[in-house]
């Protein structure tokens, strides 16, 4: 009995031991495919799952550090010889709940189409100033006027320069509050009410009305099925293009902002900015190591360059082309002159430095991501263009 049991049991060992050794050599040779498919299990993108519910509202708040440059020489602005000197001053710190609104699912083709509602919480206790600062700024209203109005006919034209010119100033002091949510008033938004302009509110601030408002950002269209598209946009208000700028680069292509396909390449990444109102490119810059795990590094920091670098990027230059590192958005800002840079003229042509005191680039204004290269799970980035954080250098390239 107890031979027939032992050797029955070496049998059963030496099965268990081919079983597991096959069971081996399978998941040596298959293990690639083995991981893919539990990451996309894992990935899986329906209304009941974990990826899903992460995606509809970011939980934690993301952390929005804003910092203004108080312009401290204005009335030195027509002086020879003397460049405007701005300080920066900052963080003012906020939390920003990003949600999903208008949610729909389109299960016929694997896409879903979204907006986006944005909601901001001063966070008093961890942030360096507090909104009562007082801050001297470049005006941006009678700026825009001015600049909206160059095509009107003489009499408007008139009526609307000496209108600036009485009522207005090339500077404002107001509190960070002010400037950033609250809001300012601007005698000369009620004076000219019966001009035709677009976009003119009573009152104007950064982020006036932005608060817990589904934004400008526009419909996005989001390919949902784990495979090579996943995450990527499909379209952006409906459409496959946009009529910003010329030829590829109004190409609505890159990820939609929150996931990128598994098995990334030391190549280069791509996302889709509603504030760019085009697709941005990142280019694989090194390996680096995060508490351990690999991740691919991607660094931005020539997706303002005018064609110099970048030749793909000459499409971009609507109307003239400017030295590299400030990229013009008044296209896609209702005509609006805005311009974006990273913070400082990061990585910009010195022309801008030079033009004005106060900015110093460093390597912490780089803008970059960092994946995870299986998952493609962003482990970190150092987001700087969005209009929030690189107004101040908007205001100074005014
Ligand atoms: C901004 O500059 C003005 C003029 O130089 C100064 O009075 C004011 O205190 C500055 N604001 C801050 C917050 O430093
Ligand atoms: C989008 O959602 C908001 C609230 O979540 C709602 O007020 C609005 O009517 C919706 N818009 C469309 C076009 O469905
Ligand atoms: C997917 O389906 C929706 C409607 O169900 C449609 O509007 C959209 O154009 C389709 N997209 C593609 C790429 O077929
Ligand atoms: C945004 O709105 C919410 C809810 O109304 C409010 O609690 C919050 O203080 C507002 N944030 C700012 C920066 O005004
Ligand atoms: C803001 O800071 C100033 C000093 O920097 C202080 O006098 C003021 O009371 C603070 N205001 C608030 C609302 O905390
Ligand atoms: C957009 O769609 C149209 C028609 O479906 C197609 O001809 C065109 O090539 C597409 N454009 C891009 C940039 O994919
Ligand atoms: C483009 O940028 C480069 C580098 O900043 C500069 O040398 C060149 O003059 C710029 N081109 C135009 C047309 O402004
Ligand atoms: C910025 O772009 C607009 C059109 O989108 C163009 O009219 C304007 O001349 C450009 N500004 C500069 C300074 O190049």
């Amino acid at each position: 009995m107890k031979r027939r049991c032992r050797s029955c049991c070496n049998v059963c060992l030496l099965l268990l031991g081919i079983a597991l050794i096959s069971l081996g050599l399978t998941i040596f040779v298959y293990f690639e495919a083995l991981y893919d498919y539990v990451i996309s299990s894992a990935m899986t993108f329906t209304p009941k799952t974990e990826p899903f519910r992460v995606w509809r509202v970011n939980d934690p708040p993301l952390v929005m550090d804003i910092y203004l440059f108080n312009w401290t020489n204005p009335q030195d602005l027509l002086v020879k010889g003397v460049k405007p000197r701005f300080e920066e001053i900052g963080p003012y710190k906020f939390k920003e709940v990003k949600e999903k609104v208008n949610i729909t699912w389109h299960d016929n083709n694997h896409t879903i189409s979204y907006r986006h509602k944005k909601s901001y919480y001063f966070d008093a206790e961890n942030s360096v100033r507090n909104l009562s600062d007082v801050i001297t700024t470049i005006n941006v209203v009678p700026l825009t006027i001015a600049y909206k109005a160059r095509h009107f006919g003489y009499i408007s034209k008139r009526t609307i320069s000496y209108s600036l010119s009485t009522l207005s100033s090339l500077y404002v002091t107001k509190t960070a509050g002010q400037i950033l949510f609250d809001g300012y008033e601007e005698s000369i938004l009620s004076i000219l009410s019966s001009v035709p302009l677009t976009g003119v509110t009573d009152k104007f601030g950064l982020f006036y009305g932005k608060n817990g408002s589904v934004g400008t950002d526009g419909t996005f269209s989001m390919w949902t099925l784990v495979d090579d598209k996943f995450g990527k946009i499909m379209t952006w208000n409906y459409k496959n293009e946009s009529s910003y700028y010329e030829g590829e680069c109004n190409a609505v292509r890159g990820s939609a902002g929150e996931f990128y396909p598994i098995n990334r390449k030391r190549d280069h990444i791509e996302f889709f900015s509603s504030e760019l109102c085009k697709f941005a490119k990142l280019e694989y810059e090194k390996d680096v190591e995060i508490k351990g795990v690999l991740g691919y590094k991607y660094t931005g920091k020539n997706i303002f360059d005018n064609g110099t670098l970048r030749p793909e990027n000459k499409c971009y230059c609507v109307g003239e082309c400017h030295p590299s590192g400030v990229f013009n958005v008044s296209s896609c800002r209702l005509d609006s002159p805005t311009f974006l840079s990273m913070p400082h003229f990061y990585n910009a042509d010195p022309y801008y430095i030079d033009a004005i005191e106060g900015v110093s680039p460093q390597d912490k204004h780089e803008f970059y991501i960092t994946l995870e290269p299986v998952s493609g799970q962003k482990y970190s980035d150092n987001f700087h263009f969005d209009d929030r954080e690189t107004f101040g250098q908007k205001l100074q390239v005014l």
